[in-house]
Formats: C-alpha cells, sequence, structure tokens
C-alpha cells in the first residue's frame, strides 16, 4: 500500500476476528518496529514480547471486567529500559508507530494500546510471565489480527504557522 494511503486508513481496530495473524506477517510488522527511530540510537534499551498464548491472552483477559485488548489474537508488549534520559515512553511510541503502519499495510486490524499495560505492571503473576529482561518495563501494547470491519475516522489537529 502506498505510505500516504497507509496513513490515511490507519484506525484503531476494536473487534478482531477469532483468527491469528501469518508469521510471515508478524514478522515484517516486528521488523517495522525495529527500524523506529531510538533516542541516542539505544536499540538494546528497547525489547519487544509477542504474546499468542491463548491461556495467557485469556488470564489477562479477566484481569478486569472490561475489554482492554479486544481480544486481539496477537498482543505485542513494547518495553524498554530507561537510562536517565526518559526516552522510554516516545521511543516505545515510535516501535509501536511503525507496528501499527506495517499492520495496515499488510491489511490487518491494529491498536495503540495503553490500559492494558497498567494491568500488567500491577500482576505480577503476568509480568512474570513476560520473562524481561532485567529493568525493563513495560511501557505500550499493540494489538494485532484480522479486523472485524473497519471505522476510518479523518483527525485534524489546529496548526499555527508563526
Ligand atoms: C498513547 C495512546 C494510548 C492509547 N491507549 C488506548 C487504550 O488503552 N485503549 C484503546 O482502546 N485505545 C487506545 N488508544 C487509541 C486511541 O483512542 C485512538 O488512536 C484515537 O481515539 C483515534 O482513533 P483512531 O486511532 O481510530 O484514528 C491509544 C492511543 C494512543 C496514541
Amino acid at each position: 500500500m502506498e505510505l500516504f494511503d497507509t496513513i490515511n486508513s490507519r484506525f484503531s481496530n476494536r473487534k478482531f476476528l477469532d483468527k491469528q495473524i501469518k508469521d510471515e506477517d508478524l514478522k515484517k510488522i516486528l521488523k517495522a518496529g525495529m527500524q523506529a527511530p531510538i533516542g541516542r540510537g539505544k536499540y538494546d534499551d528497547m525489547h519487544i514480547t509477542v504474546i499468542q498464548n491463548k491461556d495467557l491472552l485469556n488470564k489477562i483477559g479477566s484481569l478486569i471486567d472490561r475489554n482492554v485488548f479486544y481480544n486481539a489474537p496477537t498482543l505485542v508488549i513494547i518495553s524498554a529500559r530507561d537510562d536517565g534520559h526518559g526516552l522510554d515512553k516516545e521511543n516505545s511510541a515510535c516501535v509501536a508507530m511503525n507496528m501499527l503502519l506495517a499492520a495496515t499495510a499488510l491489511g490487518l486490524g491494529n491498536i495503540y494500546l495503553n490500559l492494558v499495560i497498567g494491568l500488567i505492571k500491577e500482576n505480577k503473576d503476568v509480568l512474570d510471565k513476560l520473562n524481561l529482561p532485567e529493568g525493563f518495563i513495560p511501557i505500550v501494547g499493540v494489538g494485532l489480527g484480522y479486523a472485524d470491519g473497519s471505522h476510518i475516522v479523518e483527525h485534524s489537529i489546529d496548526v499555527d504557522y508563526v
């Protein structure tokens, strides 16, 4: 898909089909995440966890009586180690954004997830299962799967030319 078509057709998908994405698509999405810009080039301070295990997804889904990842069959957790420069959130968002656009280009539903991160961090059992390397903290979630429908909305942000 042409880049601007991809940007304009991305939307936060909150209804996924019960069908796993292809490994080859997942690899492309992960690679797109890895190609993101990272402050000071500290790619070693970033970590990606892919959750496709249904038991673990169900466990995360059962932590709260609210749908925080919309039963996405693939949940990617982007974690970072803060080296004191406070760029962990920005870096993780860059990685996530590349993944969202890559997924869109591949015709897959996707969503940037923040709420699920708080839940995971609060639940030691789930956090332990992520098996993150020492010092890494989950920052952003990305839900991936086949979208059941579409709802592209055009947004705008005020611009001043000064
Ligand atoms: C930092 C950030 C956190 C977000 N967290 C969530 C979330 O936890 N749950 C959710 O359903 N959507 C979440 N979203 C998606 C936004 O609600 C969504 O991008 C926005 O409403 C615009 O809609 P669109 O993505 O469909 O264009 C998040 C987006 C961003 C950028």
